[in-house]
């Protein structure tokens, strides 16, 4: 008979082998000591909010590999990024965004970011990427239009208005009029209606502090999923609206909806339902928060430099721009556009890595051999602060995308990691970009603007899943001499 005492010998001799045969794997590699043996050193550092901080100074001192967990790696260097986002082959996504799964009723309902098979991805993505497009975003501008005026019309009744609340209701309620053609009234209430956005920042909390052990998160997602997402309202609005379309279709409303049923319809063994309800909601929450978390810290760099306030003025006052400015005429203003490249580099609000696993047989990466099944990533605050940006890359100057060669321009154009690399890029930076240009050059147009304390400094929340900014007061004051155009 074998007694109780071997089989826990046994088992823990197995256990201490897989432990060093794991730690052996990428013994040769810089880190912090203790991230060699757990991932809970990532959720600590995600948990004090200076994960980014503390693997910017490891790279810093011990160049481009840094072991950030017993099975990965934190890369940092832009040539290194484009092997970790190549195109041919793909390098399957890590487990990290298994947590980001969706749950409506104990049902997964994922959206493009969490479809961890290739294949499944590409053909999803092929066939709703035709309203993402440049040309066809420009389809929904008439949405973007009415919902910036709303917006106007509010923080001008207002004269003051704190960035970090109302950027985040303009965006949650023109997304969710581009999705659903329904706008949860965000700005007409000056609130967070039945509580969404707040539900929405606990469960981006929690997911932060834990999504390094992607295991335990997927079960505390699926709860909350069960627990939470039955009163969520843009859930259940979500559920609500889908299934009134699939009752009565309503082919002449533009929005998104629309786009993914069709999708649905021509490949239902790949898009259910759920899967049109997960990639809805997931293009309103995936693309409200980040824009405005991205705005809100562009206009505070603008307000802080009368330069760079005067040159965009100027820049505006210069064209003859429809009011609301076109997303066409906005394209031609250059300074403005370098504006929100600038400030998308700056930005970076992705805290964590977005990890890849390296296939079999490993790969090379600046003549340095990563063994097979390491988990590779690299975080956008890192890359963004890459030397082919510059030497004072920490500096807000968006001059340096107009001063570039265009040589040098193309490279940083190429490197710049604000919507991610490669295959699974964001597919909607297109609205991003229309979305920041025309908020920003109507506000210029229509006030004059200003910090309500001009020493004031942006602060951010980096112990969440997206770093986003605090409180940050701005006046707007109607301009008396409309010198722009029409507005
Ligand atoms: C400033 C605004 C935005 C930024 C900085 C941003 C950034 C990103 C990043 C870094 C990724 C991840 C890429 C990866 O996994 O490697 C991503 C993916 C994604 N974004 Fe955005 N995003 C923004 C706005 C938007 C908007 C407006 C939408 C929707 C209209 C959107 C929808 C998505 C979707 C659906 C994905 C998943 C794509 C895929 O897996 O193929 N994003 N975004």
């Amino acid at each position: 008979m074998v007694s109780t005492q071997s089989v826990v010998l046994s088992l823990g001799i197995l256990f201490l082998l897989y432990f060093i045969k794991a730690e052996r794997k990428l013994a040769a590699f810089p880190g912090p000591a203790i991230a060699r043996y757990t991932d809970w050193w990532k959720v600590y550092r995600h948990w004090k909010g200076d994960y980014v901080e503390v693997m910017s100074e490891w790279h810093k001192k011990h160049g481009p590999f840094i072991r950030n967990g017993p099975n990965s790696l934190c890369v940092g260097g832009v040539e290194n990024a484009r092997k970790v986002y190549q195109t041919n082959p793909v390098l399957k996504k890590g487990s990290v965004f298994k947590t980001m799964v969706t749950w409506y009723k104990g049902r997964s309902v994922s959206g493009l970011e969490a479809i961890l098979d290739e294949n499944e991805h590409t053909t999803t993505k092929r066939m709703v990427s035709k309203t993402f497009t440049p040309v066809s975003v420009m389809g929904f501008e008439s949405k973007m239009d009415q919902c910036t005026l709303e917006f106007i019309g509010h923080v001008e009744e207002r004269g003051s208005f704190d960035m970090a609340e109302w950027f985040v209701y303009y965006f949650a309620d023109m997304m969710n009029d581009i999705a659903f053609s329904a706008k949860p009234g965000f700005m007409e209430h000056a609130t967070d209606v039945d509580g969404s956005l707040y539900i929405t920042k606990v469960i981006t909390l929690t997911w932060a502090r834990v999504h390094a052990i992607p295991t335990i998160m997927s079960w505390l997602s699926w709860a909350l999923g069960y627990m939470v997402g039955l009163n969520w309202k843009v859930v259940r609005l979500g559920r609500e609206c889908l299934n009134s379309r699939l009752e009565k279709p309503d082919p002449e409303k533009t929005d998104l909806l629309n786009v993914y049923i069709e999708a649905g319809q021509e490949r239902p063994d790949m898009i259910s339902p759920e899967r049109v309800l997960g990639m809805t909601l997931s293009t309103i929450i995936g693309g409200s928060d980040i824009t405005a978390f991205t705005v809100t810290y562009g206009l505070s760099e603008i307000l802080k430099n009368q330069n760079i306030l005067s040159n965009i003025e100027q820049e505006i006052k210069g064209h003859e721009l429809s009011y609301p400015p076109s997303i066409k005429e906005l394209s031609k203003l250059p300074y403005l556009n370098a504006i929100v490249k600038e400030t998308l580099r700056l930005s970076s609000p992705v805290q964590f890595n977005l990890d890849r696993v390296t296939p079999d047989g490993g790969m090379e990466m600046g003549g340095t051999h990563i063994p097979a099944g390491t988990t590779v990533g690299c975080l956008q605050g890192i890359i963004n602060h890459d030397e082919v940006f510059g030497s004072d890359v920490t500096v807000f100057r968006p001059e340096r995308w107009i001063e570039a060669s265009e040589e040098k321009h193309n490279l940083m154009e190429r490197s710049i990691m604000a919507f991610g690399m490669g295959k699974h890029t964001c597919i909607g930076q297109h609205f991003a970009n229309a979305q920041l240009r025309k908020i920003i050059a109507t506000l210029l147009m229509r006030f004059e603007v200003s910090a309500v304390d001009p020493h004031a400094r942006l602060v951010w929340n980096t112990r969440t899943f997206l770093r986003h900014p605090q409180s940050y007061y701005i006046s707007v004051k109607r301009r008396q001499s409309i010198d722009v155009a029409k507005a």
